[in-house]
């Protein structure tokens, strides 16, 4: 048997159903952990979600589960080690999402920039009463610096995007790219990177290095003026150090994506500002991407299941 943390997009239940038995959480909503618990006692498969917490505890109490696929790139969700150390193999979907995920980050840097939800609200509030030379002026994207943080596959996809609006692009990764080269884009030291950019946009993966990445040395090493995105993970962001950098004008704005824990709590103090464009976690939210990454995440499961090596393996080392 296997088991499906949540209801998935079309195409995926029915590439699974000839193969193997499915039991599905059938709410839209994360799977409460004794459920789940109580499902892999009996499950050789698991079908996961990023909102799923699958540590040691967990596979303990799952000793036939042979393969875990989760339905996104990333998978801090998941003690990998403790797969491992159990040799079970974790799938993921990289690369499907890149240029979805991308375009989202231009979307938050273009309506940060441009105001664009506040002029939105304003039409709607009654406020437009005429052309007006200084109402809701903004900066421009087109031109400004970006600093991209991280240069994997998403922040390329973002660099290409950031060439076609002539920007100036630097980034920060642990080692020079090619790719990153060939857009013209210059590798800086990251204090480097924060003095010199427009817009920050945060696309490193988490881990134990880069939680707390963005504390308050680095957002006071931001220029006043700049913007800081996230469309990454949370948790790489000290969200009350991020709270006084746009209160007190350290910086300019921020769009995020991601906060660091999800949903946002209602009490969140980040929620109080105008300059704080919060998004609920859509990155990779198109029909056509979503549907990739069901279909790629059921690829993964059958693979395991039929005991040969995942297409996108997380932790190949399982391999020997
Ligand atoms: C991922 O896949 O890791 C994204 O955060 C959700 O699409």
């Amino acid at each position: 048997m296997v088991y499906l943390t949540r209801p998935l997009p079309e195409g995926a239940v029915e590439a699974l159903a000839p193969h193997c038995e499915i039991a599905m959480y059938p709410l839209d909503e994360p799977v409460p952990p004794d459920v789940l618990r109580a499902a892999l006692a009996d499950s050789e498969g698991l079908y996961c979600l990023l909102t799923d917490r699958i540590d040691a505890a967990l596979l303990e109490a799952a000793p036939r589960l042979r393969v875990i696929s989760q339905m996104a790139v990333g998978y801090d969700n998941i003690d990998v080690a403790a797969c491992t150390a159990r040799g079970i193999p974790v799938g993921n979907t990289p690369g499907v999402l890149t240029e979805t995920t991308a375009d989202l980050t231009f979307a938050l840097m273009l309506a940060t920039a441009r105001r664009v939800v506040e002029a939105a609200e304003a039409v709607h509030s009654g406020q437009w009463r005429s052309w007006r030379p200084t109402w809701l002026i903004g900066a421009d994207v087109w031109g400004a610096t970006l600093g991209i943080v991280g240069m994997g596959r998403i922040g390329a996809a973002v660099a290409r995007r950031a060439a076609g609006f002539g920007m100036r692009i630097l980034y920060h990764n642990r080692s020079q790219t090619a790719e990153a080269a060939a857009l013209g884009a210059e590798w800086v030291p990251l204090d480097e990177l924060l003095a010199q950019s427009d817009f920050v946009s945060l696309h490193c993966p988490l881990t134990a290095e880069t939680t707390g990445l963005v504390d308050e040395a680095f957002l006071r090493g931001m220029k006043r003026s700049a913007i800081f995105i996230n469309t990454a993970r949370g948790p790489m962001v000290d969200e009350a150090a991020l709270y006084r950098a746009l209160s007190e004008g350290w910086i300019h704005a921020a769009g995020l994506d991601v906060t660091a824990v999800e949903p946002i709590p209602m009490d969140s103090p980040l929620l109080t500002l105008p300059n704080c464009l919060i998004l609920p976690h859509v990155g990779s939210a198109t029909v056509a991407t979503r549907r990739k990454m069901a279909l790629m995440a059921a690829d993964n499961l059958l693979a395991g299941l039929a005991g040969k090596r995942l297409p996108n393996c997380v932790n190949p080392e399982v391999y020997g």
